[in-house]
């Protein structure tokens, strides 16, 4: 089990593991999974994160499994003065490459507040100063308009829509931070 206690903070939010015996985190991720931006991400890809129980499983197989594994993973968003779960930052390492992947999801009343960028920041922070972390990479569909602006005002470089063997040669808009040459990293 993940420390209960590890938090990051920012001026307005806290990063905090998410709980698989908390019903409030497991019915937040049911609401995360069924936004119009979230479902659209999935492509057509059914949506199988529909009930508390499937969240609660979610927790314990994949996020719980990725931080004991790696070290890093899925993070709770919340809003610091009222505790409110707005949102999910990720660190994923992905397999074959040298540097894990920046993601986040919010739910829709809570969009364009700057919040991903604020989260994703500090993630980014923590990783560099906490676990080494000296590269990242942020992946997204190219016409997902609000991902590539989050990427862009994080201050990550443009690469291009590369075809990516670990996402099945997808088209793959690339974005990096702290590589000179992402052709060495693994893509
Ligand atoms: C991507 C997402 C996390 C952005 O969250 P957010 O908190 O609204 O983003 P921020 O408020 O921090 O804004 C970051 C930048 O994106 C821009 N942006 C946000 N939503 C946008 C949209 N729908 N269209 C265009 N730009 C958008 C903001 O204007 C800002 O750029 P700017 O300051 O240069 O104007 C959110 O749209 C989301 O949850 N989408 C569904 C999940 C998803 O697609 N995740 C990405 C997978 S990597």
């Amino acid at each position: 089990m993940t420390d209960p206690n590890f938090k990051i903070t920012t001026s307005r939010l806290t990063i905090s593991y998410l709980d698989p015996a908390n019903p409030l985190h497991c019915s937040f991720l049911v609401s995360l999974w069924s936004t119009p931006e979230f479902l659209s991400m999935l492509d057509g890809r059914p949506n199988t994160i529909t009930t508390p129980a499937a969240a609660k499983a979610l927790i314990e197989n994949r996020f719980l499994a990725e931080h004991a594994r790696n070290g890093y993973g899925t993070y709770l968003i919340s809003l610091s003065d009222s505790n409110t779960p707005i949102g999910t930052v990720s660190l994923l390492r992905v397999p074959s490459l040298l540097a894990p992947d920046i993601g986040f999801a919010l739910l829709s009343e809570h969009m364009r507040k700057g919040y991903a960028v604020e989260a994703a920041q500090a993630l980014i922070s923590y990783a560099d100063r906490e676990l080494g972390t000296t590269a990242v990479f942020g992946f997204c569909d190219e016409r997902n308009q609000a991902s590539m602006a989050t990427m862009r005002k994080l201050g990550m470089k443009w690469e291009g829509t590369r075809k990516l063997k670990a996402f099945v040669d997808k088209d793959t808009a690339v974005w990096s931070r702290g590589m000179d040459d992402v052709g060495d990293w693994g893509l």
